[in-house]
């Protein structure tokens, strides 16, 4: 059960080719959206141009060459040369049918890749903020859409979890003592400890002197000072671990891949690129100076591999991302679900790695850009106060917002039942805002407008659901057969039939938003066959017809929903 577009494609494509020669073979049949058809093919306007013959003949021409026998009931001739395609309300109801009978609901199989995908990746003590959370929310929608496509998906969450900080922290967790009250802040609210570990650093020199020594013992590989080193990175996982479970995110300790993991490779990347004569030392420091590169006053801009004291930096370790996920996790496809402003640092580290042979042309490696969220000031989302925002407090908001809308607008629901929405609800409407625009768009992040019951909202699309479930239980007739005969009811079939493609063209473009915003349609589309319709009031074999459709909606949206990673509650 093809979609609409897909089914016509080839069939205006050939007729083209019938028409004007083999030269125009594997044309563009330019399909759209039409006003007075399914779809029309605008393909006649550039031809006409190259052909040198006016566009309505064209479009006559190919209509005339047309071999739409069973697919369409109508084709014409519009306007300055469109051809208007209405598809056979028989071959609809058979595409329906067989939509209904498809477990995938027509999402495709896509030829299986290894996709690494390099998303969330907060800093070990420190308080994960909304960058992060959008991230983790983009890059587990990703990863659960290109699964359902049938690749194998291998999830990195590179977290920071090496560098310079870690004696001051180690020193501080000393200081307060290991399983202190202090200690075990890092479970809820690292940015406290953080603080306090950067206050004693910075005003005790004393402390900055055990701090900087500290670093050298963690380098060298003291076993007593990885043991507290390990003991900061635990403490800080069962805090990922507590946001990634409330919200639902499929990232577990396995997933886990930080920054120290890669320690071991960094000589050998430096080692390898020296050989190779891509890196060079200036100023005592290990470059790598890219043709085209340039910083301020056009001066080259380097990307530092080894500073001059011998440490390595964000960069190096990158490279050995290239390098090991390439090599050891055997990808064709990577992607780095990581924030907008990076991406000079992506492409240099990237360009770095195919110039050392450590990614070949056929791995293809994205940066799926993510965006600012913002806050109602349009500067990045902060407290009130301007402190940086704790990300569990954020969604507990989401949720109390949630549960206030719910109260509002469902007084009828029992306490039982808005206490259980609220979560699923609250989670969902920060998981859709983050979603529903462009992910590398930035937006502002407003709980109010967020948990609303009108517009491109999570909510609407649970609502939507619930309906759907509500009529299936007023129900006493099974789903059948779908004929297609009211105008409702083919805007309706042609949105069921183009899911498969959205959740192609997800995989392909990785854009979720394109989802959301399928989803939303899909929703408005049953809303107008509801009112139009009757359901349950109509002929027996109306009534099955619709109930599949009702169906087919349902399960459309919860797959998409799912997809998305956002429950769809039974009652709204
Ligand atoms: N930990 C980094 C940050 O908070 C993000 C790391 C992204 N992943 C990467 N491979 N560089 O900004």
């Amino acid at each position: 059960m093809p979609s609409a577009h897909a089914a016509l494609a080839p069939l205006v494509s050939a007729a083209i080719e019938r028409a004007f020669g083999e030269e125009r073979r594997g044309a563009d049949p330019v399909l759209r959206p039409s006003q007075f058809a399914d779809l029309q093919s605008n393909a006649a306007l550039p031809l006409a141009k190259v052909l040198g013959i006016p566009p309505r003949e064209v479009a006559q021409r190919i209509v005339e060459a047309l071999e739409v026998d069973g697919v369409c009931e109508r084709v014409e001739v519009s306007g300055p040369g469109f051809v208007n395609l209405t598809l056979a309300g028989a071959w609809l109801g058979t595409a329906l049918d067989e939509l209904a009978a498809d477990p995938r609901r027509g999402a495709p199989r896509a030829e299986p890749q290894r996709v690494v995908i390099d998303y969330s990746a907060p800093n070990v003590a420190k308080e994960m903020h909304v960058g992060h959370l959008r991230t983790t929310v983009v890059g587990d929608a990703l990863a659960r859409v290109l699964e359902h496509l049938g690749h194998t998906v291998v999830r990195q969450n590179h977290i920071g979890d090496w560098g310079t900080p870690f004696g001051m922290l180690i020193e501080r967790l000393l200081e307060v003592g290991e399983g202190s009250e202090e200690a075990l802040l890092l479970e809820t609210d690292p940015n406290t400890f953080y603080q306090s570990a950067r206050t004693r650093f910075e005003g005790d020199a004393a402390f900055a002197t055990r701090s900087r020594e500290r670093v050298v013992a963690l380098q060298a590989g003291d076993a007593e000072t990885l043991r507290l080193w390990h003991e900061l990175v635990d403490l800080s996982r069962h805090y990922f671990n507590a946001i990634y479970s409330r919200l639902g995110i499929g990232l577990t300790d396995d997933d886990l891949a930080g920054e120290s993991t890669y320690n071991d490779d960094l000589e050998r990347v430096c080692d390898e690129l020296t050989e190779a004569g891509i890196a060079t030392v200036s100023d005592g420091a290990l470059c790598v100076f890219l043709e085209g590169r340039t910083g301020r006053e056009g001066r080259p801009l380097p990307l530092i591999i080894r500073k001059s004291d011998g440490g390595y930096g964000y960069a190096t370790t990158d490279l050995a991302t290239v390098r090991r996920r390439v090599r050891d996790l055997a990808a064709d496809r990577m992607l780095y679900v990581i924030g907008a402003p990076q991406s000079l640092h992506l492409q240099m580290v990237w360009e770095t790695a195919r110039l050392a042979g450590w990614l070949p042309d056929d791995v293809e490696v994205v940066h799926v850009r993510i965006g600012n969220v913002l806050g109602p000031d349009r500067k990045i989302l902060r407290t009130r106060s301007g402190a940086p925002l704790r990300l569990m407090a954020l969604l507990d908001d989401a949720v109390a917002a949630a549960r206030a809308a719910i109260d509002e607008d469902r007084p009828g629901l029992s306490e039982e039942e808005r206490a259980a929405l609220a979560p699923q609800v609250g989670i969902g409407a920060v998981k859709y805002a983050d979603l529903s625009v462009a992910h590398d768009s930035e937006y502002v992040f407003d709980l109010e407008r967020m948990v609303a019951l009108n517009g491109n909202t999570s909510r609407y699309l649970q609502y939507a659901v619930a309906r759907t479930r509500s009529i299936f239980r007023h129900a006493g007739v099974t789903p059948g057969a779908v004929v297609v005969a009211e105008p409702e009811e083919r805007a309706l079939a042609l949105a069921l039939l183009d899911f498969g493609d959205v959740v192609d063209e997800v995989g392909r473009t990785l854009e979720p938003h394109q989802l959301c915003t399928y989803l939303f349609d899909l929703a408005q589309t049953y809303s107008v066959f509801y009112e139009r319709c009757p359901v349950l009031k109509a002929e027996p074999a109306v009534t099955a017809s619709r109930l599949t459709l009702t169906g087919l909606t349902r399960d459309v949206l919860v797959r998409g929903l799912d997809l998305l990673g956002i429950e769809a509650p039974e009652v709204m």
